[in-house]
Parts: C-alpha cells; structure tokens; sequence
C-alpha cells in the first residue's frame, strides 16, 4: 500500500496511509453475508492506528425499497448497534448517518450529469433487481451514482465491499475520472478492497444473502429464532449415512464463512464419508454461530439507541467538515 499524506480533521494525525471508506445499507437486519464480506474486514482495518476510516450508514439507499419512515429508523439503530457489537470502535474511526450529510444529494446530481446511462442501465445489480422487484424506481437505477457521491465527497481510497459491489466501485473510478478530465483533478480514484478468499455466502435458499429474498441469516436474532431459521435451511434428500458433496450444500458453505479451517476440513471429511445428517450439521451450524459471536451478541443486547445517537452525532460533526473541504472544491471547479 503507497504511503498517502491527508489531513485528517476526524482523526487529527498527521501520516496515515489511505482513506478507507465503507457503508451498509438499511434495508433490515444485516445478516451474515454482510458481516462476513463487510463488517468483519472493516474492523479489522480499524484497529491499524495507521488507517483513516470512514464508515457509515446508508439509509438514502435504502429509501429504494423502503417506504416506512419508523421502519427505516428502527434499520438504521439495528445497523449500527451491529458494527458497534462486532468490534467497529468510534474511537479509531468517523462513523455516520450518509443522510445526514450535507453535500450528498447535491453531489450526487453533479455526478448524475456525467453519467452515461448505458452504464447505469447495464449495471449487474440494477439488471437483476429490477427483474426481481416490482417497483423499479429510478432511485435503484441511480443507487450507484449515490454510492459514487458518498466515496468521493469523502475522498474514499479503498473501499472494503463484497463481490457484489465491485462493479459498483468500478462506477465510481468511472465517474471520478470524468469528472477530473471534464472540470478539475479533484478526485483519487478509489478502488475496490475485495478479500477474494471470502466466497458469496448464500441464503436459506441457496441464492444470494438478501433481505430482498428474504433468505438471511440474522446472526443477533433470539436463540430460538436463529434455530428455527438454521433448521429451515433447504438440501436435498441424501440419506444420513450417504456421503454428501459438501461444495453443493448451503449448510456446508455458511458454515464455511464463519468456521475455523479445520473445523471447516472436519465438517468436509463427515460428509465425504457420510458420518454426519443434515440435521447434525444444521445443529453444528447453529452451536458455531453462538461461538463465533457470543461476544457480540452480549454486546448488542447492552447498546442503547442514546448511545448510538451519541457516537453517530460526533462522527458526522466530523464527517462534515471533511465534506465541505471537498464540495467547496467541486463548486469552485463548477463555478456555482
Ligand atoms: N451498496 C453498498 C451495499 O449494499 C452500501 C453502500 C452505499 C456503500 N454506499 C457505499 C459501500 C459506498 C461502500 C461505499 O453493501
């Protein structure tokens, strides 16, 4: 990684080595797809003092699809008790609410008219929700154009997403490079921060983890729902002493995220073998599940929302001012 100077008014040092910027988006409970590919590598980068992170809550993009204000409050207090149980500290790192920034919607238009539409229309996660959902507004069709805006006002480097969202980073490294050739070298073009070791985990189903498809796996919902929801997880119907091919089966790949290695090796060699039913790996998945997050679990019962509304209110205090430093450079560039 280069060695990069930025003042940094959030975290007030002087020599740091990139801005790291992430978001999660609002639409209901995160679940293990987001924490696996997001959350967790986040706070990992969090904890090098060295690192200058923004992370913060998308709750514009999720306007997309929800409609209920209360609703997507309740949303957005659930998201960042999440971040803050699994590890996130606000301490280390500037922590927001994207709605609350000044300077994002408006960037967002500026972007919007640089934007070629084919490229918002061809986008792999426009194409299949729109296929999936029945209201297809155009706040979908313009999701990665606001995503855009919240990497650039904030001078976003790297930008820890799941795989899903490469082309949308892609985007943004697109729009950033036409706006520096069309008014001024304002922007750095970010780049995706991808751990390729880390696989798409799917849902109940086997699609893709998605509140849209209704297939998550909440990993802070009470024990007896957790279990109700592991058990309901879809195989097919080997006997239990069949050997099974664990690289086809859902209970086997979430297991695999959030596993140590051999555990994982032992789980695979029960099924090659045929040692282990379904419903004992379903029951492995679940005891595994309470291990691995026990602490974050303890943690999230204890977080209250005034704490939450604490620590969002002094990270956007922060937040903002990086924000105007950059949208007074775009309408100086602009002349507006
Ligand atoms: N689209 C991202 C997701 O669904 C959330 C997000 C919104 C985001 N804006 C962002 C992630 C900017 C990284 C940077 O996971």
């Amino acid at each position: 990684m280069s060695r990069v100077r930025i003042s940094s008014p959030a975290l007030k040092k002087k020599f740091i080595y990139m801005r790291i910027l992430t978001g999660t988006q609002c639409t209901g409970k995160l679940h293990i797809g987001n924490i696996v590919s997001t959350i967790l590598p986040t706070v990992k980068l969090s904890e090098d003092e060295k690192n200058d992170m923004f992370v913060f809550l998308a709750d514009l993009h999720s306007l997309t699809t929800i409609k209920n204000a209360k609703e997507l409050e309740e949303n957005r207090y659930y998201a960042a008790a999440c971040w803050l149980a699994l590890g996130l500290n606000p301490q280390k790192i500037t922590f927001y609410r994207q709605s609350k920034m000044r300077g994002i919607c408006e960037l967002t238009w500026i972007l919007n008219c640089l934007t070629p539409y084919p490229m918002l229309a061809n986008a792999h996660a426009f194409k299949s929700k729109s296929e999936k959902l029945s209201d297809v507004n155009v706040g979908l069709f313009d999701y990665p154009v606001l995503m855009t805006a919240d990497i650039l006002l904030f001078q976003g480097e790297l930008i820890p997403v799941g795989k899903d969202q490469k082309q949308h980073v892609e985007i943004t490294r697109d729009i950033a490079k036409k706006f520096n050739d069309t008014y001024e070298e304002i922007f750095k073009l970010p780049e995706a921060l991808i751990d390729e070791k880390i696989q798409l985990v799917p849902g109940i189903d086997g699609q893709k983890m998605s509140k849209s498809y209704n297939n998550t796996i909440d990993i802070f919902a009470e024990k007896d729902i957790l279990h109700k929801r592991i058990m309901s997880i879809k195989t097919d119907c080997k006997k239990p002493d069949e050997p099974k091919n664990p690289e086809e089966c859902i209970i086997f790949k979430i297991y695999q995220s959030i596993a140590s290695d051999e555990e994982i090796n032992d789980l695979r060699s029960k099924y090659l073998l045929g040692t282990i039913d379904y419903k004992s790996a379903k029951e492995l998945l679940f005891e595994t599940i309470l291990k691995v997050f026990s602490k974050a679990r303890e943690k999230f019962e204890q977080i209250d929302k005034g704490e939450i509304d604490n620590i969002l209110t002094k990270g956007e205090e922060c937040a903002q001012k990086v924000a105007d430093e950059t949208f007074y450079k775009i309408k100086k560039a602009l002349l507006i």
